[in-house]
């Protein structure tokens, strides 16, 4: 059974409109108006056990709003969703506990304690047993170094040093799926690495599902063999990496080339498992109707916050 099963996944944002000029801001003190954002725009999205599969897309395009949903922190306006057997956002208690989450723009621990601290904590909150609990924590201390960082409480720790500890924390009740929301922004080569050997670990050794969203493309030529890419909130392609570099071009080409409405290349399919998104030909101007010109530039890599 797949682990993850989106079928029409759809987000729409309720947003306001402000109009132009003094008197514009005058007349919304009184009569506000909004538009409709559609940020995920009726998704199919099927992943299965074991698989670490690249979410990509341009800023705005819909990733972290699709993550937001899969992990339960915001409702679907519509579709059907199962992610581990549960209805995310119904099913909270029960759904927490067989995922872990990473948003790298956030913290999931406590600012003023030590990381050990709040490691106990969520232990705590997730139920786990004592003997489970330091068999999982010996075993993440030692492939992320964590070592003298868990008696430092987290506002001393750096980024890279702070992400490392992040990871554990999603990983302590040993989840059986794992997203992670941009967990190398503004790493170091070094600790970007070190986090691409572990999660790569995680997979081998634990079979964990890995649903990874990040502007660093090769980050995602390093861990995913299937990679999904979004625009607008709508898929372009879902396939295997290997299907989407054409001959002699780098991943970051054939995906500038994507995003700017060229079609994908890779021929005849997508690879195993693969599919390629039959109106991406036509280049994402063509789609009109429902497509909605995000907030912030569309500038790809720009990193910036979701
Ligand atoms: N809470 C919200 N209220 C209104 N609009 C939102 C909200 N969250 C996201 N949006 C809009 O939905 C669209 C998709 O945003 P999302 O954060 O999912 O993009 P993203 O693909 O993660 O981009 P990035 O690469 O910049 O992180 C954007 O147009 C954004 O402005
Ligand atoms: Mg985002």
């Amino acid at each position: 059974m797949a682990i993850i099963e989106a079928r029409q996944l759809t987000k729409e944002f309720r947003k306001f409109k402000s109009r132009p000029g003094l008197a514009g801001a005058f007349r919304d003190l009184f009569t506000r108006r909004y538009e409709t954002v559609r940020a995920v725009d009726a998704i199919d999205l099927t992943v299965e056990p074991g698989e670490v599969v690249g979410y990509i897309g341009p800023n705005g395009a819909g990733k972290s709003t699709t993550i937001k949903m899969l992990t339960g922190i915001l409702v679907p306006t519509a579709g059907h969703l199962l992610v581990n057997g549960c209805v995310p956002h119904r099913e909270r208690e029960r759904f927490v506990r067989t995922i872990g989450v990473v948003f790298g723009q956030r913290s999931q621990l406590w600012w003023d304690i030590a990381v050990r601290e709040s490691f106990r904590l969520l232990q705590r909150i997730y139920g786990v047993p004592d003997a489970e609990y330091r068999r999982r924590l010996d075993e993440l201390a030692g492939v992320l170094e964590l070592g003298d960082l868990l008696d430092v409480p987290v506002r001393k720790l750096s980024l890279g040093q702070r992400m490392r500890c992040e990871l554990a924390a999603a990983l302590l009740h040993g989840p059986s799926l794992l997203f992670l929301d941009e967990p190398t922004i503004g790493l170091d080569v070094v600790v970007k690495l070190r986090i691409r050997d572990f999660l790569r670990e995680i997979n081998a050794r634990h079979g964990t599902t890995i649903l990874l969203t990040t502007h660093d493309l090769a980050d995602i030529e390093a861990l995913c063999p299937r990679v999904v890419i979004l625009d607008r909130g709508r898929i372009l392609y879902d396939g295997a990496l290997d299907a989407i570099r054409r001959d002699g071009q780098g991943l970051e080409e054939v995906v500038r080339a994507i995003y700017q409405g060229e079609a994908v290349g890779g021929g005849a399919g997508a690879g195993p498992g693969g599919r390629r998104v039959p109106e991406l030909g036509g280049g994402r101007a063509a789609e009109g109707g429902s497509a909605v010109e995000p907030e912030g530039g569309r500038q790809y890599g720009a990193g910036g916050a979701g």
